[in-house]
């Protein structure tokens, strides 16, 4: 039997933000009216369900052609968003004092049913993609739409808001370049990315990177040491080396800024400052630290991702319009199609040894910590 028609859609957006978001959110909204569809926004994760007491103008509202105009090029999610809200695995507060993870996905199903909601557009990286799964796993009609600054996710060829953080970053490794060259000194520069090197990799060949060290490759301080060695050998007195936040050393561990607890993945940071003080004491040449954190998530989307996400956004009404079902909408150059949801949960896309970009940083000379 085909599925029913649809009538009524809600769309969520979760786990961090990335620029692009607001233009999914706007692509969603007029696709769907265009097909006579009305479109309501969840707050905050899922929390505009599971607290709707929290939001004076209620925790789910209407999403009309007026609430969406001319936002896609803001950054942030007007809807706002959570990663502390993993409705399978609520970390709740008991009477005892203690918290532990209560299943609420529940709630969501009875209120899609009651509210008469047909389907979610969940907007989201792996965590949201993998909750979306369960959901549609539970019977909830969900397509998904890939998002993170960090590029971390599987089976699409891009996530939107990569192309923001790679543009910002780059744009902050030139500025870098002219103030350590006038100083002479070593500028290291951490970004983001979990357990990734896509944003390091990508602007740190852009942006004309010495040395990039990435979570993929285990490094070893002696070969930046040298690296810079030789490019003070040349006359060339400064160095720029970008630091992805999951890069460890070959005999040492991942800098967390906090550790994971019930509901809330580890934060890593750190390894900047520790790189720093390394190659400042083995070199002796002055040296600076740069965490660029959550600069790359602001601003406004660039070209690239608002296009993305205006093709992921309306791709993904198509798929309910078609039916579909549990699936993610990908990009896989030059078009975009649906795979499901269920190959994409739990799995991170690092940087393939055998990549192209890879090679080309080894080309040019750039040291990768190996
Ligand atoms: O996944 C996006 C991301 O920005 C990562 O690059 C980073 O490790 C993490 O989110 C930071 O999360 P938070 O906003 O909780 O500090």
């Amino acid at each position: 039997m085909p599925p029913a028609s649809i009538r009524r859609i809600a769309i969520c957006t979760g786990g961090g933000d990335a620029p692009g978001l607001n233009a999914v959110i706007r692509s969603v909204v007029i696709a769907a009216i265009n097909r006579g569809w009305e479109c309501y926004g969840i707050r905050d994760g899922f929390n505009g369900i599971l607290f709707p007491e929290r939001y004076l103008e209620g925790g789910v509202f209407r999403l009309t052609l007026d609430k969406v105009r001319d936002i896609g090029h803001l950054g942030g999610t007007m809807l706002g968003s959570t990663n502390k809200g993993n409705p399978l695995h609520f970390p709740t507060r008991m009477p005892d004092g203690t918290t532990h993870e209560i299943d609420r996905s529940g709630e969501i199903l009875e209120y899609f049913a009651k509210k008469e909601l047909d389907a979610l557009v969940s907007i989201g990286g792996d965590g949201s993609l993998t909750i979306a799964d369960a959901l549609h796993k539970k019977g909830l009609r969900v397509v998904g739409v890939p998002k993170t600054i960090d590029n971390d996710l599987d089976k699409t060829m891009t996530t939107f808001g990569f192309d923001t953080a790679v543009a910002f970053a780059t744009e902050c490794l030139d500025r870098l370049h002219s103030t350590a060259e006038s100083h002479q000194r070593v500028m290291v520069v951490e970004v983001m990315g979990r357990y990734a090197g896509w944003i390091a990799l990508h602007s740190g060949i852009a942006g004309n990177a010495h040395a990039i060290l990435m979570p993929e490759i285990p490094f070893d301080l002696d070969k930046v040491t040298n690296r810079i060695h030789a490019r003070d050998a040349a006359g060339q007195l400064y160095s720029v080396v970008v630091v992805a936040e999951g890069a460890a050393p070959r005999d040492g561990h991942t800098e967390l800024q906090a550790p994971a607890e019930i509901g809330h993945a580890e934060r890593l940071g750190g390894i900047g400052e520790r790189v720093a003080k390394a190659l400042q004491e083995r070199t002796g040449k002055d040296t600076r630290v740069v965490v660029l954190g959550h600069l790359l998530r602001g601003g406004s989307p660039t070209a690239f991702d608002r296009l993305a996400a205006m093709r992921f956004g309306a791709a993904a009404v198509r798929a309910l319009d078609e039916g579909l079902s549990g699936v993610m909408v990908a990009l896989a150059f030059p078009n975009v199609n649906y795979i499901a949801l269920e190959e994409v949960a739990g799995r991170m896309k690092a940087v393939p040894m055998d990549s192209d970009t890879l090679q080309t940083a080894r080309d040019l000379g750039i040291c990768l910590g190996d």
